[in-house]
């Protein structure tokens, strides 16, 4: 017998899926986006010398491309289905703070996706989808390319520590045995 509290009330199969395998991608996505940025362009390379930068560049672009479609499904899916509700041990303050934080969370897993690909179509490379160009949407325009691409990484740092924030409070509430991790917990 365990004495953490094991609610009936979890949430769904699907949104517990959906909240690790988009958590896990998301993860990575940050990596990637991190480490390829460092990558030197062909013009930074001695002739000869290959950049594997646009490699990871693609890469980065068609995971983003693919985790915005689950995010959206994601999304959907709690629209019309609720969270289970809280157990009356948490208070009211602290509930509202965790509701708050989650639609944030929401935001930020459409707002980076929308940004990246919206610098990817200013950009005078064209946008492939593992492997396919997509239709250009938008003309090349440096500027505006510029605008989203500081706003990508703007919003990539904030939900860093958005995420962190997260990550805090799950474990904080795993040690404190409240049951809350329990709702999301995939066994
Ligand atoms: C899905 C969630 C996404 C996350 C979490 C994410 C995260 C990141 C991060 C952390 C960086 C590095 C920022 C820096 O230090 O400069 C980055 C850069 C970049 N991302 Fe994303 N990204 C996402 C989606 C996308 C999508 C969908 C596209 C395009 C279709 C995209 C295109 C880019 C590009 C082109 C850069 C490099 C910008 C530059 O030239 O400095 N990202 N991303
Ligand atoms: C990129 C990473 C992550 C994102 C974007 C994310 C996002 C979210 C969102 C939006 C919810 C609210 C679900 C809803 O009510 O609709 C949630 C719930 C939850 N997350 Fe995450 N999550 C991430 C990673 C993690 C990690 C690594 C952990 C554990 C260490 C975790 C633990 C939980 C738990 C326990 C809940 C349920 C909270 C409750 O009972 O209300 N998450 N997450």
């Amino acid at each position: 017998m365990t004495d953490v509290p094991r609610s009936a009330d979890r949430y769904d199969r699907v949104q517990i899926i959906l909240h690790w395998l988009i958590g896990f991608i998301l993860i990575t996505m940050i990596g990637l986006g991190l480490f390829m940025v460092e990558l030197p362009k062909q013009s930074e390379l001695p002739a000869g010398e290959e950049s594997v930068r646009a490699f990871y560049f693609l890469l980065h672009k068609s995971i983003g491309i693919t985790v915005l479609f689950l995010i959206v499904i994601r999304i959907l899916w709690r629209l019309t289905h609720k969270a289970p509700p809280m157990p009356a041990s948490i208070n009211k303050w602290q509930q509202r703070a965790a509701g708050a934080m989650h639609w944030i969370l929401y935001g930020f897993m459409l707002a980076l996706p929308f940004s990246g690909f919206a610098q990817s179509m200013f950009s005078k490379y064209s946008t492939k989808f593992w492997g396919y160009p997509l239709p250009r949407l938008m003309e090349a325009d440096s500027a505006m390319r510029a605008i989203y691409t500081d706003l990508h990484q703007a919003l990539a740092y904030v939900f860093i520590g958005l995420i962190a924030i997260h990550i805090l409070a799950a474990v904080k509430h795993y040690f404190a045995k409240t049951g809350i991790v329990e709702r999301m917990s995939l066994r």
